[in-house]
């Protein structure tokens, strides 16, 4: 891959990055076409990363199809699909990683100990192996999208940082991976991730902007779903990830609810 990567930035090539832990959805087509738009090569990275996975969480079920996956991919005229193994990655006596600090411990850091610095460290060695030009990342995954961004920024990573917007489902539900585990009749509850962002819109539209009252209002209408449960809603100042009694600029709504065994997340930027 290094050296792959080192001829084409020598022929002066804007190189793309899309880090992905595989089995693609169109959430993670459209980073790619994103990159496909703002890049000359595209590179697809497709690893899932066993230390941001604690030690009860779903490593060993989560899906891998990588044949599909690169298929996909070629399809989306990705140049290249970048899979190595946990052993390449972390062979015996790997000893380094990298920690976010403030930004990594709150929302899904605190249910996910660990959770972030696994991100960081296995996101900075993709762009140290592939030395992008651009890296493209999901809003869906905000908190991780704003480490990533923080690290970039801190260790004066020579990568551009795009964020693009969360693809759903028709009815709502954000595209993830784990929407596969869903039994049909969690994946009906699961609209309850985004009926709950859907109530903060609506009291943020109509001039809302006491953090509690939202926070609140989005509980309410998750614990009306008998099949959810709910791991945290966060009202915070967007760039900070800070709380904030009142709601001034731009503020973000997240949210974990576990669905039977299956945690999901989603969000949304009120403004
Ligand atoms: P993964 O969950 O496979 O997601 C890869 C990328 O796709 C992330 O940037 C994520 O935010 C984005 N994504 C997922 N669902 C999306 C959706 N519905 N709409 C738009 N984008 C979506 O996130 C990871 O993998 C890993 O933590 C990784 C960054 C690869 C490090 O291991």
């Amino acid at each position: 891959m290094r050296e792959i990567s080192r001829a084409l930035r020598s022929a002066g090539r804007r190189l793309g990055l899309v880090p992905t832990m595989g089995a693609l959805h169109e959430g993670h087509i459209s980073l790619v076409r994103a990159a496909r738009e703002a890049c000359d090569v595209v590179v697809l990275s497709a690893f899932v990363n066993p230390i941001q996975f604690g030690p009860a969480e779903d490593f060993e079920r989560y899906p891998r199809r990588l044949a599909e996956d690169a298929e996909l991919a070629a399809r989306e005229g990705v140049e290249f699909v970048f899979a190595p193994s946990p052993a390449e990655m972390y062979p015996p006596g790997y000893a380094t990683h990298v920690e976010v600090e403030g930004l990594s411990g709150r929302m899904c850091g605190a249910s996910r100990p660990g959770h972030f610095r696994g991100v960081a460290t296995v996101v900075l060695k993709l762009f140290e192996i592939v030395s992008p030009d651009l890296a493209v990342f999901g809003a869906k995954d905000y908190q991780q999208a704003a480490i990533i961004r923080r690290m970039a920024l801190d260790l004066n990573l020579p990568v551009e940082i795009l964020v693009a917007p969360t693809i759903r489902e028709a009815d709502g539900l954000a595209m993830s991976s784990r929407n596969a585990f869903l039994a049909p009749q969690e994946r009906r509850a699961a609209t309850v991730l985004r009926r709950g962002l859907d109530q903060a819109e609506r009291l943020y539209a109509a001039g809302g902007r006491d953090a509690a009252e939202i926070e609140s209002a989005v509980r309410k209408v998750l614990g009306g779903e008998p099949l959810a449960r709910t791991d945290y809603v966060a009202v915070v100042d967007a760039e900070t990830l800070e709380p904030a009694a009142r709601l001034a600029g731009r503020t973000l709504v997240a949210m974990a609810v576990w669905i039977g065994d299956t945690r999901l997340i989603d969000n949304c930027v009120l403004e």
